[in-house]
C-alpha cells in the first residue's frame, strides 16, 4: 500500500481533530445553550483526551434556523455563545494547551437576516444588491419556480419574494444561496478568512464545499438526482461542478500566506473518485472521508474503502482522513446496531426501528474506533462518540429543531438526535452540561454514560479512546507505513509502526495473533478475539 511521503509533515497530516458542536458541548451561563464560556472550562478535558485540534461548528451571529449554518454576520459571535473577546480567549487558551482551533466557513449561503440579503430584498428586482444572490423571475408568468430544483431539506429550492421575484436556497428558505460569480462575494469571503486567520484560527472546515458553482443557465435537473450526494462527473447543475475549484484556489493562496500551516478541510459529499479533485497543493488540504463513514459494518466493504481512500489520496500526493460520525448523521453506537440497514441518510428520515441491539452497536462502535485510530492519516471525532453516546431517537416532537422536520411536513425527524447536550456528570438537571436543563432533553441513560461515570474507569469507552489516542500519537503519528496482513474473510488486520491492528467484524471468535496485547475494545478470553472486537498487538 503506497502513501505519500510525509517528510516534514504538517501538523494536520496525522492529527486527531475533535468536533465541538458548541450549542451542545458545555453551557457556561445556565441558559440551556452551550457557549464559549462552557467550552473554555472544558479545554482541559480535550487536552487530557489527547486530541490535537478542535473544529467548532458555526459560532457566528445567527437566528439558528439551521443550527448556525445560517450566518447573519461572519465577523461576530452569536450572542448565545458569547463575544468576540471570548472567542479570542478561547483561541489563545487552546493554543496554550497545544490545541489548534478550526472554525466552520459557510460560503454557499447566508442567513436571510444577513445585511446583504436584507439589502437585496429592500432594493427590489434588478438592483445590484440582488446580484450577490440568485434572484430570478419565475416560470409560468412568474407563478412557478424558475426550475425544478429541490431543497436538500425538502420542498422547492426557490421561494418567492413579495415583489414576485424568486431566490434560490438549496437548504432552508432562511438560507439564500450566494452567487459566486459575483466578485464582491469572492472578495467578502477572502476578507472573512483574513479576519479569523488574523485572530489565530488555524483553519476552516468548509461547509457544503461541492455546492458553490451553479450552471449559469439554471437548467432543470434529473428529478432523481437531486440528493446532496448526486454530483459524480462535474456536469450536475449544482453539485460538484468543476468551476468551483477556482474559488478554492483563492482561499488557499490566502491561507498559504500565513505562518503556521493553516488548513482547509472540505465537506464534499461527492463520489469517492471525485474527491481527489478537491485535494491539491493549490486547493484543500483535506476532505472528510464519507465513504468510510457510510460503509457498512462488514470487513469486505471496509477493506475496499480503506484501500480506495489510501489509493485515491496517494494519487494526489496526500493522505486520507477517517471519520465515523458528525452532527448530520446517526451516531455510530446506534447506526452499527441497526440490522441490515446501512444507509444513515435514509435512517435519519425513517427513525430508528424498535429492534435495535444497542449493546451490539456500542461494541461495534468501540471496535470501529480502534480500527479508525490505527489507520494512517488524520481522524475526525465527533463530541460524545468517546462516551459511546447513542442517537436519541425518541426526542419529543415539540422539541425538534432541525429544519428538515418542518420542511418535510413533519415526516422526517432530522438530525437533532445526535445533537443532544453532552453529559458531564452522573446527576444534575442536565448531567453537568449546565446549571439548568439543556436546549434538548437528555435521556436518563446519559448519566451512566457521562464523563464523570467513565473517567478513570478501566474498560470504559472514554478510557479506551484516551488510551488509543495516546498510543496513536506516540507510536503511529510519525510514520505513514501501512501493510495488510492475511486474515479470515471477516477480519481486517494490518501492521503499522510495530503494532498489529486486528478487527473481527464477524460473529465467530478468531485466534489473536501472538504478541503483547496493547489495547482491546472488549475482553480477550483464552487468547481469542471475539466477534465485533478490535485489538492492537505489539509485534517486535
Ligand atoms: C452541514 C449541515 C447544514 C448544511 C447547510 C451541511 O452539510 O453540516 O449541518 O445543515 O450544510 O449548511
Amino acid at each position: 500500500m503506497e502513501l505519500a511521503e510525509h517528510g516534514t509533515a504538517p501538523w494536520w497530516q496525522q492529527a486527531v481533530t475533535y468536533q465541538v458542536y458548541i450549542r451542545s458541548f458545555a453551557d457556561g451561563n445556565g441558559d440551556g445553550t452551550g457557549d464559549l464560556a462552557g467550552l473554555r472550562s472544558r479545554l482541559g478535558y480535550l487536552r487530557d483526551l489527547g486530541v490535537d485540534a478542535l473544529w467548532i461548528n458555526p459560532w457566528y451571529r445567527s437566528p439558528l434556523h439551521d443550527g448556525g449554518y445560517d450566518v447573519a454576520d461572519y465577523r461576530d459571535i452569536g450572542e448565545l455563545y458569547g463575544t468576540l473577546d471570548e472567542a479570542q480567549l478561547l483561541i489563545d487558551e487552546a493554543h496554550a494547551l497545544g490545541l489548534r482551533v478550526l472554525a466552520d466557513l459557510v460560503p454557499n449561503h447566508t442567513s436571510n437576516e444577513h445585511a446583504w440579503f436584507r439589502d437585496a430584498l429592500a432594493a427590489g428586482s434588478g438592483a445590484p444588491a440582488r446580484s450577490r444572490y440568485l434572484f430570478r423571475p419565475g416560470a409560468a408568468d412568474g407563478e412557478a419556480p424558475p426550475n425544478n430544483w429541490r431543497s436538500v431539506f425538502g420542498g422547492p429550492a426557490w421561494s418567492r419574494t413579495d415583489d414576485g421575484e424568486w431566490y434560490l436556497h438549496l437548504f432552508d428558505v432562511t438560507q439564500p444561496d450566494l452567487d459566486w460569480d459575483n466578485p464582491e462575494v469572492r472578495d467578502e469571503f477572502l476578507d472573512v478568512l483574513r479576519f479569523w486567520f488574523d485572530r489565530g484560527i488555524d483553519g476552516f472546515r468548509v461547509d457544503v464545499a461541492h455546492s458553490l458553482a451553479k450552471d449559469p443557465e439554471l437548467p432543470d435537473v434529473d428529478p432523481d438526482a437531486q440528493a446532496i450526494t448526486s454530483g459524480n462527473d462535474g456536469s450536475h447543475p449544482f453539485w460538484d461542478r468543476d468551476e468551483l475549484h477556482d474559488i478554492v484556489r483563492d482561499w488557499r493562496r490566502l491561507a498559504d500566506g500565513y505562518d503556521g500551516d493553516k488548513v482547509l478541510v472540505a465537506e464534499a459529499w461527492v463520489a469517492p473518485d471525485r474527491l481527489p479533485n478537491y485535494i491539491a497543493p493549490d486547493q484543500y488540504h483535506q476532505s472528510f472521508n464519507f465513504d468510510f463513514l457510510t460503509a457498512p459494518w462488514d470487513a469486505t466493504a471496509r477493506r475496499a474503502v480503506i484501500d480506495r481512500s489510501i489509493g485515491l489520496m496517494h494519487e494526489v500526493g496526500s493522505v486520507p482522513t477517517w471519520v465515523l460520525s458528525n452532527h448530520d448523521v446517526i451516531r455510530q453506537a446506534t447506526r452499527f446496531a441497526l440490522r441490515g440497514a446501512d444507509d444513515p441518510i435514509r435512517l435519519l428520515a425513517d427513525g430508528i426501528p424498535g429492534d435495535v441491539d444497542l449493546r451490539l452497536g456500542l461494541r461495534r462502535a468501540r471496535a470501529g474506533a480502534l480500527l479508525m485510530l490505527a489507520l494512517p492519516g488524520s481522524v475526525y471525532l465527533y463530541q460524545g462518540e468517546e462516551l459511546g453516546l447513542p442517537e436519541v431517537h425518541d426526542l419529543p416532537e415539540e422539541v425538534l429543531d432541525d429544519p428538515i422536520w418542518t420542511r418535510s411536513g413533519h415526516t422526517i425527524r432530522g438530525r437533532d438526535g445526535c445533537r443532544v447536550p453532552m453529559p458531564w456528570s452522573r446527576t444534575g438537571p442536565s448531567f453537568g452540561f449546565g446549571s439548568g436543563p439543556g436546549w434538548l432533553p437528555q435521556p436518563e441513560a446519559f448519566g451512566d454514560l457521562s464523563v464523570e461515570a467513565q473517567a478513570g474507569v478501566e474498560g470504559s469507552t472514554l478510557e479506551l479512546y484516551r488510551s488509543a489516542i495516546a498510543v496513536r500519537s506516540t507510536r503511529l503519528a510519525d510514520s505513514l507505513d501501512f501493510e495488510w496482513v492475511d486474515s479470515d474473510a471477516d477480519v481486517l488486520a494490518f501492521r503499522r509502526g510495530g503494532l498489529l491492528n486486528i478487527t473481527n467484524l464477524g460473529r465467530e471468535p478468531v485466534d489473536l495473533p501472538t504478541g503483547e496485547l496493547v489495547l482491546a475494545s472488549a475482553p480477550i478470553v483464552d487468547g481469542r478475539l471475539a466477534g465485533d472486537t478490535s485489538a492492537w498487538v505489539e509485534q517486535r
